[in-house]
């Protein structure tokens, strides 16, 4: 996508300075991270400082090979004047540099990307960096709605961890972070934390968050309590976890997909399926996250199954799931109207079930759910 045809779209994206001596790191990082951010390179201190006081990025990655002195005494510079207390850094040092990695964890809001690093790794780090400013603002809010973000966030990085050292899911540890999202929901009491999520760095929580609290609303709005509406608000957080195990240039790619790219992001399902297979888990649960993208009319994936096939609460996280994407905002799309999205998904009626549709729109006038 030429984003220099749109101006909105370049101002949207996050700015990111990096600096670094070595040609090779500022590209690689580069390379990896243009897609999504706006980055802007910078070989030593002096460039890096006059572009930090125009105007401060949402993030600053340092090698520490940055001259005269080491990205260590940068990160001790800025930490030393007040107005860049807490400007997030991300530090890329040598692993065997363990006296400097040891320094570098006494400041806050530094995290250290530890050489040689994957680019899994470098999307982490830069992402946990560039969501602080958000995170910090949650401290505002009420207190159940703020400890639904907390908690389900800890999860979700807990699982990306666990998926990299190839544990399995532990289920109670998301079940229990699910608790205050139900009671928000269950209460009417879940705006702030659908605002406070909006513009979280990491768009594969804030879909899942998303997903799991309107599907939750819409499971309470027909009835549904107790321990199968935590089924329904874990079964909408984990719904995606297999897109964890997909490259983050597909995932994050802003223009179409290619049909090779495609049949690769489709391949999230079955990485879900496999990932969660490896824990006992209601059976609610795995239904949503291995059929929410079936269709009624047997075009979906990854089974292609047809109406009945499909079980109610598949055909309850597709509409959720397709909802959450039309309205979610990303770097490269305003979000779109609740009213247009419903509209456009009314059409659908080979794809998404009418009847359903019909309560979950019932149930967003009823609780004016979005503003
Ligand atoms: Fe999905
Ligand atoms: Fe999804």
């Amino acid at each position: 996508m030429n984003t220099a045809q749109n101006p909105t779209l370049e101002t949207s994206r996050k700015l990111l300075y990096v600096g670094s001596n070595s040609d090779l790191f500022r590209k690689d990082i580069s390379k990896n991270l243009e897609f999504v951010y706006t980055v802007r390179l910078f070989a030593d201190t002096s460039g890096l400082e006059r572009a930090v006081k125009g105007e401060p990025p949402a993030a600053l990655i340092l090698d520490d090979m940055i001259p005269p002195k080491g990205g260590i005494n940068v990160i001790s510079h800025y930490r030393s004047i007040r107005r860049y207390k807490s400007l997030p850094i991300v530090f890329a040092i040598d692993q065997n540099d363990r006296e400097t990695i040891a320094n570098a964890k006494t400041y806050n809001g530094v995290e250290c990307l530890i050489k040689p690093y994957s680019v899994n790794d470098l999307q982490v780090a830069i992402s946990r960096a560039a969501s602080a400013g958000v995170e910090a603002e949650w401290k505002t809010i009420e207190p159940v709605q703020r400890q639904a973000l907390t908690q389900t966030l800890h999860s979700f990085n807990a699982i990306a961890d666990m998926i990299n050292d190839e544990q399995p899911v532990v289920y109670e540890d998301v079940r229990e972070s699910c608790g205050p999202l139900v009671n928000a929901v269950s209460d009417g009491n879940y705006k702030d934390m659908l605002r406070g999520v909006q513009d979280h760095d990491n768009y594969s929580f804030v879909h899942s968050l998303r997903v799991a609290t309107f599907l939750s609303l819409f499971g309470h709005a027909i009835g549904i309590r107790g321990e199968d509406l935590m089924t329904l608000s874990t079964g909408g957080l984990l719904h995606d976890v297999g897109k964890m195990f997909i490259p983050h240039e597909v995932l994050n790619k802003a223009g179409k997909l290619s049909d090779d790219e495609f049949t690769v992001m489709k391949s999230h399902v079955t990485h879900t399926n496999g990932y969660l297979g490896q824990t006992d888990l209601p059976r609610g649960v795995i239904v949503i996250a291995g059929q929410h993208h079936e269709k009624l009319d047997g075009t979906g994936y990854p089974d292609g199954l047809k109406g009945t096939e499909i079980n109610q609460l598949a055909r309850m996280a597709a509409i959720v799931d397709v909802f959450g994407a039309l309205t979610d905002k990303r770097v490269y799309k305003e979000a779109m109207e609740p009213e247009k999205a419903l509209g456009m998904m009314s059409e659908w009626k080979t794809h998404l079930d009418q009847e359903l549709l019909g309560k979950f729109r019932e149930m967003l006038l009823d609780a004016a759910t979005i503003d």
